[in-house]
């Protein structure tokens, strides 16, 4: 028997007591095997009562991600399999590079409890309190051409918004040019991506993956709060099961990572059209070069905001800043 098997069995009845002879019949062992599975998993921050004649049941799971919980999860073939799970780290980004370099495969993921230097697009520090949040780095070995590394930005900010919207579907979630998550009008998540290249080659990309779970007003730097919100504040101060989120990220990752390699940007493209609460308001737009104002009306194919000026001539638009 292992550990796997009776978390699973215990949670699956959702905190219900099963007796030790029914665990011992479903799992085909003796009763002293399940008492040694109930200590370690005791041992590894599980709280399971224990009350004679009713047996077991789990009240409590450990506050931190582990790969014990977090693998009976997945439902993916790459994505996720390879997996660090780390306490306090800078970056997850930077964990993840390292290992790029040594040649991880493609799907090898970095989950950290808390960074002390997480960073976002444009500069910007991210915060990531410890224990509250999903911080974790992801990484592709993409066979596509470099300039074409912006769809994959446009294609997480699809998967992330489909995964939180199957975990917490009481919420409305819309995505902001290119890959922000909004809640009424408010960021949840934010997505960085960035690319090792050779000789105009793209060697492989880190997806940083940030959502703010089960962060509190307090985790939050004052002039934060009115631009960003917490799924559990979102979600009347109900808190959700990150390790659960992260198995659904996943596994809506991976497949439209698939679908991407099959088909081609057009499905994704579409898709992120659908889920878009940027196009067709007029909004100010910061870029490298400048600030416009105008109307985004589309995506092109390379996953450029095509903006309706004022004139009524189109410019499209590949890095930029949106305010309202
Ligand atoms: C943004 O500015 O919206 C992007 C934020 C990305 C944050 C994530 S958290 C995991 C990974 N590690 C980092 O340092 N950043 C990304």
């Amino acid at each position: 028997m292992s550990n796997v098997s009776l978390l699973e069995l215990l949670e699956a009845e959702a905190g219900a007591y099963v007796s030790g002879e029914d665990i011992s019949r479903r799992l085909n062992v003796s009763r002293t095997a399940v008492w040694k599975q109930v200590r370690k998993l005791e041992a590894q921050g599980y709280t399971i009562d224990a009350v004679p004649r009713l047996g077991y049941r789990l009240s409590g799971k450990p506050s931190r991600i582990t790969a014990l919980e977090l693998l009976p999860k997945l439902n993916t073939r790459a994505f996720g399999r390879q997996l660090r799970i780390m306490d306090v780290v800078p970056s997850t980004q930077d964990e993840l590079r390292k290992l790029a370099e040594e040649g991880a495969p493609e799907g090898t993921l970095v989950i950290a409890e808390q960074q002390t230097s997480g960073r976002g697009r444009m500069g910007r520090a991210w915060v990531s309190p410890a224990g509250k949040g999903v911080w974790m780095s992801l990484l592709l070995r993409p066979l596509v051409p470099l300039p074409l590394t912006p769809q994959l930005t446009l294609l997480a900010a699809v998967a992330l918004s489909r995964a939180i919207a199957r975990v917490v579907p009481s919420l409305s979630i819309g995505i902001k040019w290119p890959n922000d998550l909004l809640v009424d009008g408010k960021k949840i998540s934010g997505i960085l991506l960035e690319s090792a290249a050779e000789d105009e080659r793209l060697r492989y990309v880190v997806v940083g993956l940030g959502v703010s779970v089960n962060l509190e007003p307090d985790d939050y730097p004052e002039e934060l709060l009115e631009r960003a919100v917490s799924l559990k504040m979102a979600n009347g101060g109900k808190a959700i099961d990150r390790a659960e989120l992260i198995a659904v990220i996943l596994e809506e990752f991976e497949r439209l990572y698939d679908l991407f390699a099959e088909r081609g940007f057009a499905p994704i493209r579409a898709l992120w059209e659908a889920h878009s609460v940027t196009l067709n308001h007029t909004v100010r737009l910061t870029t490298p070069t400048g600030t416009l104002i105008g109307v985004p009306r589309s995506l092109d194919e390379m996953g450029g905001l095509r903006v309706e000026l004022p004139d009524g001539s189109f410019q499209t638009v590949y890095s930029a800043d949106i305010g309202d």
